[in-house]
This record gives structure tokens, sequence and C-alpha cells, in this order.
């Protein structure tokens, strides 16, 4: 065994060569992983070894570049070029045996070994779409060469990490070795190699694949088109899309490569990426909790209750369901447990691909029941009863006697004070709140809340079994709506009060949807439907909704909310709605005046940040990139702009927005009164980024 540095070493096996890398986490290749291995590379091939096997040890083969150096000056080490060339060019077989994930750059290196084995539950991708680039290694010219136009395109603009089976198929992995056996059999195949004198693969040389697509530009055309509403708002999937272009169009691998080199610098130097980049880090810090260590023992959920079969009850039992997890629905009517188990059912079949089987499946680790009682065997009790604090009383009373020592009660409240909840029962350690979003089998985000009394063995637990249903995390502290509904909160006092001035639903909902927004705050009500928490006896025609409700126009459901549906559910401006805003703007007085997109986005946006800043100060966020995670998992803010605390620093951080809460403030008063952290960053000269630990 050879060291070729602190990361590298070079074994031997037989005639073959076999260069091992070790950098935890993730063989990211960084400065010292490029060096190891162009140096193992050129070590190996000077040596009599016959074939070169290259292995990963740890949890995956290498993962990519590494994020943390892009940006950085860079060190005087080998380029990842010098290193591929090396493997390319290489006169003995070269083998690049992966488990884990080969992505992005790792599959890049990959790419060059003249073949590659991997063990089945390997999974293989260039997923540098999602940090708003595009592979910047010969990636975006070497996987249509081997996969195809088609499937390339799909995988680069989705960054799908493809399963080592399905990546067979494609011709992307030669062979699959046995689970655990991966060494022996890259070795084998390399002995396979010389001793058949196999020729050594040069993808960049093989333009066969690209052929079936010169001359078709309506492949590309078709694929943008079916994929607009997907891409909206974001630079790199077309960068993407024109790298594979070049691939198809260009007369060389090399011109491909100039161009894909070209676009990959644009990216780069882009504001989405930056955003999309720092996304990436905000999620995993995250799950970091500073007083909760990341060794703090676990609680084990076995099986789960779910009280509530409504609107959130049954998507949050199927998270669950969908991991093999029973679950224990109870509801307080027969009608009403009938009928949430029939959206569960519809919801499977709906789903795109769904086999009959897998459905069944998953309905038969739902039980319903009428009976509280049937919670006792749970290790895991979550309440998505009525809005109502009297009732979240009531039901955690009787929870507290139902549940076995040790279950973890939480609450789905959107508002509701977890400490009040807690102090009914004789075990406030247990309570704890799980937020989900709506629908809550599909939304990303888990608002994860910490009572005063909460135990940090119940918060641990929360936080990984977030991770195991495939939401993504984030800690909030006691408050009315947590981090994201009392940021929303802001958001719709303006919305209302801007079309009392003189806009329409539809231009506040415009300009939302073009800052990236998957709908703005009108279209969103009118998908909801108005008449949650409305109730007609009461109502006298004192709001806009009363009045809309009153017309029967309560959203989607009825074809008509704000806007007026069409039989295609195509929302249209409404003249009726239209008069019953002039209605009460006249009833009230005021003049209606223009108001420009600008001061829209900004009376929306920036009492947001503000809020998020109060947050922080009372401690119910532990750092500003967790309330980005909230908002870009849980309320559709455009990943591309990073999170509203990142895009106040990219539009000139706490002085600029300052300022301009301070210019609304002097003209609207106290619902833009700065918050003290704005004025002290701003004074100090800070960025909202030095609010992150
Ligand atoms: N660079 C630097 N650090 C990385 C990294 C990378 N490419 N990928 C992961 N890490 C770090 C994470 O930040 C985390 O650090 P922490 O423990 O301090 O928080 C640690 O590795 C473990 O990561 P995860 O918590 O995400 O571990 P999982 O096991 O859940 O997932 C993974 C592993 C699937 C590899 C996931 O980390 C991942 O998707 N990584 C990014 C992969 C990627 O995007 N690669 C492309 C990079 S861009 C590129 O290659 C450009 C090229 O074309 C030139
Ligand atoms: P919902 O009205 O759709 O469902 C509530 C269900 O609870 C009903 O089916 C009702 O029969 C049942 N129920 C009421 N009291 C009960 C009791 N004592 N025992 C058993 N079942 C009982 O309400 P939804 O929308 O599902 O909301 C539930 C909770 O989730 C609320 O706290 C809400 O604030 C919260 N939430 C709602 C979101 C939404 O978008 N709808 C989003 C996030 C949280």
């Amino acid at each position: 065994m050879t060291e070729i540095n602190a990361v590298t070493k070079l074994e031997r096996d037989g005639d073959v060569a076999v260069l091992v890398l070790n950098s935890p986490p993730v063989n990211a290749l960084s400065s010292n992983v490029r060096q190891g291995l162009y140096d193992g590379f050129k070590a190996a091939g000077a040596s009599d070894a016959k074939a070169i096997v290259l292995i990963c040890e740890g949890r995956t083969f290498i993962a990519g570049a590494d994020i943390t150096e892009f940006g950085a000056p860079g060190k005087p080490t080998a380029s990842l070029l010098d290193v591929q060339a090396m493997m390319e060019d290489s006169p003995k077989p070269v083998i690049a045996a992966i488990h884990g994930t080969a992505l992005g750059g790792g599959l890049e290196v990959a790419l060059c070994a003249h073949y590659r084995v991997a063990v089945p539950s390997a999974r293989l991708g260039l997923p540098e779409v999602a940090l708003g680039l595009l592979p910047g290694a010969g990636g975006t010219q070497r996987l249509p060469r081997v996969v195809g136009v088609e499937t390339a395109l799909e995988m680069m603009t989705s960054g799908r990490h493809v399963p080592a089976p399905e990546a067979h198929k494609l011709g992307l992995v030669d062979e699959l070795a046995p689970e655990g056996k991966l060494r022996e059999a890259a070795v084998a195949f390399a002995n396979k190699c010389v001793a058949e004198n196999k020729p050594l693969v040069k993808i960049s040389e093989n333009n066969t694949k690209l052929q079936a697509a010169k001359g078709k530009p309506e492949i590309f055309a078709e694929f943008r088109k079916a994929n607009a509403r997907k891409f909206r708002g974001f630079d790199a999937p077309e960068a993407n899309i024109k790298c594979i272009e070049a691939a198809v169009n260009t007369n060389s691998f090399e011109e491909g490569l100039a161009e894909e080199r070209r676009l990959f610098g644009g990216l780069m130097s882009g504001a989405q990426s930056a955003a999309q980049r720092y996304y990436f880090f905000a999620e995993r810090q995250a799950n970091k909790i500073p007083d909760v260590p990341d060794d703090t023992p676990i609680r084990e959920i076995k099986k789960v209750g779910v009280l509530g079969a409504g609107t959130m009850g049954g998507g949050i039992s199927m998270n669950f369901a969908n991991i093999g997890i029973p679950v224990t629905i109870v509801e307080m009517q027969k009608d009403a447990l009938d009928r949430g188990l029939a959206t569960i059912r519809k919801n499977y079949e709906r789903s795109r691909g769904a086999k009959p089987e897998e459905t069944e499946k998953r309905m038969s680790l739902l039980t319903g029941s009428l009976d509280m009682n049937d919670f006792a065997d749970c290790d895991l009790i979550i309440e998505a009863v009525y809005e109502r604090m009297d009732i979240k009383k009531d039901v955690f009373k009787k929870l507290d006697g139902i549940a076995k020592p040790g279950a973890i009660l939480a609450t789905n409240t959107s508002y509701l004070n977890i400490d009040e909840i807690a102090a009914v029962t004789k075990r406030p350690q247990d309570v704890i709140g799980m937020h989900f979003f709506s629908p809550a089998n599909v939304m990303k985000l888990l608002e994860v809340v910490r009572g005063e009394k909460t135990g940090k063995d119940v918060i641990a637990t929360a936080m990984k079994l977030a991770k195991k249903i495939g939401k993504v995390a984030a800690l909030a502290g006691v408050c009315h709506g947590f981090i994201g509904n009392r940021m929303l909160s802001q958001r719709q006092r303006e919305a209302q009060k801007l079309i009392m001035e003189g806009a329409m639903p539809w231009d506040v909902d415009r300009v939302l949807y073009d800052f990236g927004f998957p709908m703005g705050p009108f279209a969103m009500s009118d998908l909801a439907g108005l008449d949650i928490g409305w109730v007609k006896e009461n109502s006298k025609g004192e709001t806009l909704r009363d009045v809309l409700c009153e017309a029967d126009r309560r959203g989607q459901k009825t074809g008509a909310g704000y806007y007026d549906y069409d039989e295609n559910r195509v929302a249209k401006p409404s003249a009726f709605t239209e008069k019953a805003i002039n209605d009460f703007i006249v009833k009230s007085g005021a003049n209606p005046r223009k108001i420009s997109d600008e001061e829209i986005l900004e009376r929306s946006i920036y009492p947001m940040i503000n809020e998020g800043l109060k947050i922080l100060e009372e401690g119910k966020a532990i750092r500003a990139s967790d309330i980005d995670v909230v908002w870009v998992n849980g309320y559709g803010w455009p990943v591309y702009r990073g999170g509203p605390m990142f895009y106040g620093d990219l539009i000139g951080g706490p002085a600029k927005v300052l300022e301009k809460m301070k210019a609304f403030e002097a003209k609207m008063g106290d619902d833009f009164k700065p918050a003290p952290l704005l004025e002290k960053l701003a004074a100090e000269g800070k960025k909202f980024a030095d609010l992150n630990k």
C-alpha cells in the first residue's frame, strides 16, 4: 500500500492497482482529493499494474465537487480536468467502483473511467441544477453520449439520482456487483478487461447516440414546452438544455465542452446559484440544534396515532404509511372517518405511477377507529382536530390518560400556544408541535415547535423522523403562528390593505407570481376555500370575505371566489369582486390610487423580513437561514431567491430594509415599525447572514 496523500492511497490486488479515496463525509472533490486522484492515477500508471480500479471508502463514492470551495480562491492543485484526462487517456483500463452516490463531479469522474461497476443500492446523477448550476466537468457532453439526448435532458434538468439497476439498463453502469462485494467485483471486472483485451472506451469519442437527435430541434422545443411551468423563473434548466443542444449541434466534443464552460461560468457568477448553494447548506444547518447534540438519544417510533381524519390528518397519516409505519386514525364520527380514509385512497390512486398493490399495501397500514383508547400502543400521536384551544385541551387531557408512558404527544396546530396545551397533561416534556403544511403528503416542510418543557430527546426524535418521512424540518419556538404563519400574517395584512387602496387581487397575485411564488395570496385563498373559519349565521357583509361567501363565491370549489373560474378551473379577474372592492372603498371614504408593482412587492416582503427579525430576537428561530428553509419548503418562496432573509441581503441588507420600513412607517404607521434588531444590524453595518450560526 502506498499513501498518496491524506485522503488517497494506492493498493494492489494481484495485477490491479486499487486507488482508494477516503475524504469524509461524502468524498467531495476538494483540492486535496483532486491532487490525491491525480497523483494516484499517475502512480498507478507508472506501476506494473495492468488495470486500475477507483473506489471510495465511507458512505459513498464521490458525491460531487466540494461546494464549500465554490467562490473561494483556487488552490494550486490539480484540476478536475487534469484528473479526467489522466483517466480517459490511461493506456490501462480504468474502472470506477460505485457505492452510495456518484453525483455531479463524482459522476463526471466516473464517466472518464473506461467502465463503471456499481452495487444495486448506488445512485447516479447530475444534480447540479439544484444548485443553480450545470455539470461543469464534461458531464453535459458525456452523459448524452451514453444515455441519449432525451434521458440526459430529463436527468440533468431534474437532478434525479438514478438507481444503479436503472443506470445499468441505460448503459451508464456496465456491471452490477453484489451488495457488499464491490471491490471484489470491480477487480474481477478489471482482470476480465485485461484478459479479454476489452477496448478502452472513451465516451467523449462516441457520438452514436447524439446522431439520433441531429437535425431534430423539435426534441428540445417540446421538452422546453412540456416543462415550462416547472422551470419557470430558474436560469439553470435552460442552460443545461443548451449544453445538450451544443453536444448535438457542434462539430466536436471540445466545442461542446467550451460551450459548457461558458454557460457554467455564467451560472456560477449569478445570483440564482449563490442563492441555491446557500440554500443547500441552510437546509442541512436547520437540523443542527445547539443544545440538542446529534447524539441525543431518540425514541423509537414503530406505531403512530393520528387524531382527526380531515384535511391534515389524512395527509399526515400517508407520510407514515409510505415508509411502512402503521397508523391508527381516530375520528369522532363514522362518516368523517370513512370520508377521510376514502380521500387517502383516492390520493394514492391518483398519484403518478401508482400501482394498485402499492395502494393496497399502504391502505392496509391504516386502521380507522372511533375510540381514542386505540392509541394506547402508539409511540407518537399527532393531533389534527379543529383549531380551537378548548378542543385541543380537551383531547390532550384524554390523550394523557390513554397514551403509554414515553409516547410523544404532538399537535399540528397552526397558531395555538403549545405550552398551554402541554400544561393540561402530566407530561409536558412529551408534548411538541409537529406542524405539517397542506397538502401534508406533498409539502416538504415540517415546522417542529419546541415547547418550554419539551424534552430534548423528543425534539431530536421529531427532527430525525421528519427526515425519515422525506420532510425538511426547521425548529421554531412557541409564538402566534410560529415562524411561517407569523410572517405570512404580515403579507396577508398588506395584501388586504393593498386592495382597499386601489390594487386589485389579480395585481397583487401577479406581482408575487412574477417574483416566483407558485401563486399569490388571493389565488391561494380561492384554492384553500374562502369559507375556512367563516360562519354563515354570523356573516353581516362587513368584510369583503363576507360579501364573497354570502354570494356563494367560496373559492375554486364553488367556481368563484376572488376570481371567476371556468370549467377547467382557469382563473379570470372578476367584475363582481372588483365592484365589491370598489363599494368598500367608497364606503370607507378613501380615494383609490394607482399602486405600482414595486410598492406591492415591497409591502409584501419587507414587513415579512422585519417580522423574521422579531422572531430571531425573541429566540423563536435559531438562525436566519432556518427562516429561509421554512419559506422555501412551506410557502413556495422561490429557492433561486434563497428565502426572505437571504433576499434581504441580496437587495441591500439591513440598512436598505430599514430605510424602506421607515419610509412606509412615515406614510402608513405602525405596521411598518422596524424591529429593534433591524435597527441594530443596520447601525452596526451588518448583514442578515450574520445572524446565521
Ligand atoms: N460539497 C461539500 N459538502 C458536501 C457536499 C458537497 N458536494 N455534499 C454533501 N456535503 C456535506 C453536507 O453539507 C453535510 O455536511 P454536515 O454534516 O456538516 O451538515 C454532509 O456532507 C452530509 O451530507 P447530507 O447531510 O446531505 O448527507 P446525506 O447522506 O443525506 O446525503 C448526499 C448525501 C446525497 C451526497 C447529499 O449530501 C447531496 O446531495 N450532496 C450534494 C450533491 C451534489 O449536489 N453534487 C454536485 C455538486 S456540484 C458539482 O459537482 C459541480 C461539477 O459539475 C463541477
Ligand atoms: P379539518 O376540519 O379538515 O379536520 C379536522 C377533523 O378533526 C375533522 O374531520 C373532525 O371531525 C375531527 N375532529 C374534531 N374534533 C375531534 C375529536 N375530538 N376527536 C376526533 N376527531 C375530531 O381541519 P384541518 O384543516 O385538517 O386542520 C386540523 C388542524 O391542523 C388544525 O389545528 C389546523 O390549524 C391545522 N393545520 C391546518 C392546515 C390547513 O391548511 N388546513 C395547515 C396546517 C395546520
